[in-house]
This record gives C-alpha cells, sequence and structure tokens, in this order.
C-alpha cells in the first residue's frame, strides 16, 4: 500500500528526552543518565496508569508529577525542578532529523507528529528548533484525552487525512508505540536508536532502521 502520510512519534523518536537532564549533568553528576532514565520511564508510566485509571491530566502535567518522583528517587535538589521542566519544553531533535524531514517535504509526503505531547508542548517544541515549517499538523492525544497506545490515539490523523491505516507510515522509537501503530493498522517503523530488543505485543514491524536517514530508502 502506498504511503500518504509520514507520522512521526515527537518523544525519543525526534527529539532526545534525556537532553534536559544532560544539559544539567554538571549540577546532577554521573548519576544524569539514570535519573534521565527513570524520570522517561515514571512519566511513561503515569501515562498507562492515568489511561487505566480514567484520570487523565495532560503530559505537561504528567512529565511534572514523574520529575518530582524521580527527583526525590535520585535525591536531587527540588530547587532544580523549574530548570528542568523549561529545558524539556526545548528538547533537542536528534541530528539527522532536519535533513530527512526537508527530504520527505521535497518529495510531497504530507507530514506529522501525533504525540502524547500537548498542543502547545509540540508547537513550543518544533518553534524553538526551527522545524515548524515542515510539519502539515501537530496531533495530539488531548484531542481524545487518553493517552497512547489506545487506538482512538491512532485514529486521529485517519479522520483528518481521509486515509485508511495502512496508507500512514508511522515511526516510532518506543516499541511499545510502534505495536500500538502497528496493531492498529499503521505501516510501523521501529527507528531503533540502541540496539534494543522488540516487543512480544502481537505485532513485528516490517522494518527496522537505527535512525532516520534511510527512511527515504524504504517508503
Ligand atoms: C510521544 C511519546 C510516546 O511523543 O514519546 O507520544
Amino acid at each position: 500500500m502506498k504511503t500518504k502520510a509520514v507520522v512521526f512519534d515527537a518523544y525519543g523518536t525526534l527529539f532526545d528526552v534525556n537532553s534536559a537532564a544532560e544539559r544539567c549533568k554538571d549540577k546532577i553528576g554521573t548519576k544524569w543518565e539514570a535519573f534521565a532514565n527513570f524520570w522517561r520511564t515514571t512519566q511513561l508510566e503515569y501515562t498507562w496508569l492515568r489511561s487505566l485509571m480514567k484520570r487523565h491530566k495532560n503530559f505537561w502535567e504528567i512529565t511534572e508529577d514523574s520529575l518530582e518522583k524521580s527527583m526525590k528517587v535520585f535525591n536531587i535538589n527540588i530547587n532544580m525542578k523549574n530548570e528542568l521542566l523549561n529545558l524539556y519544553k526545548i528538547l533537542s531533535p536528534y541530528p539527522e532529523v532536519r535533513e530527512v524531514l526537508e527530504d520527505l517535504k521535497n518529495k510531497n509526503f504530507k507530514l506529522a507528529i501525533l504525540s502524547n505531547g500537548t498542543p502547545d508542548l509540540l508547537s513550543e517544541l518544533v518553534e524553538s528548533n526551527k522545524l515548524n515549517k515542515l510539519f502539515d499538523d501537530l496531533f495530539s492525544v488531548e484531542e481524545v484525552k487518553v493517552y497512547k497506545p489506545d487506538p482512538r490515539v491512532y485514529e486521529i490523523p485517519l479522520k483528518k487525512y481521509n486515509v485508511k491505516a495502512n496508507e500512514i507510515t508511522f515511526l516510532s522509537a518506543n516499541t511499545w508505540d510502534v505495536s500500538g501503530g502497528g496493531n492498529y493498522g499503521y505501516n510501523s517503523i521501529w527507528v531503533n536508536r540502541n540496539k534494543l530488543k522488540f516487543d512480544i505485543l502481537d505485532y513485528q514491524p516490517k522494518n527496522e532502521i537505527n535512525n532516520l536517514t534511510h527512511l527515504l530508502d524504504i517508503i
């Protein structure tokens, strides 16, 4: 099936979620990476738990809640909270992202983000990195107020583009998100940046790439 739209996950796929803590590594010390990983894992757990409990809070609030817990666990001075949160709004993209998006745009693909992030967070993220002109749409779970991998989230771009699920090529570095999109019917591609193992959740992506550089060769 021909790809009509290329849809990207944001956090961990286009933007480096560890870059906020990394920019503070002088203050946090050698534990910065373990702390960043714990923050990310807790943040994701809170999205799943809140979806199951049907107690939605937006991704910005969840990012703050999970940061607070992580700072306690890692004994990091709470005075750093606002600094870390502000850095989370302007996370760095991975090095190849701009060029790949420009190439896809030149080939006339519809380009979008589909993310847990709020509309404001996503706008700030792409604007602070001067990527805003490259995207046709920034789709947020706030439209349905439930988190990935609920199928209602993956349905959002279908309505807007009037396409079938298998006409969307979806890229995520998060294995569970690749499984979520794939089970929904997307042509999901796993961006395996860290040589990880894939999940056993009823879906195996046909393609796996270690960064976005070779995407144009396979779609
Ligand atoms: C997102 C998270 C899952 O951007 O990375 O939706």
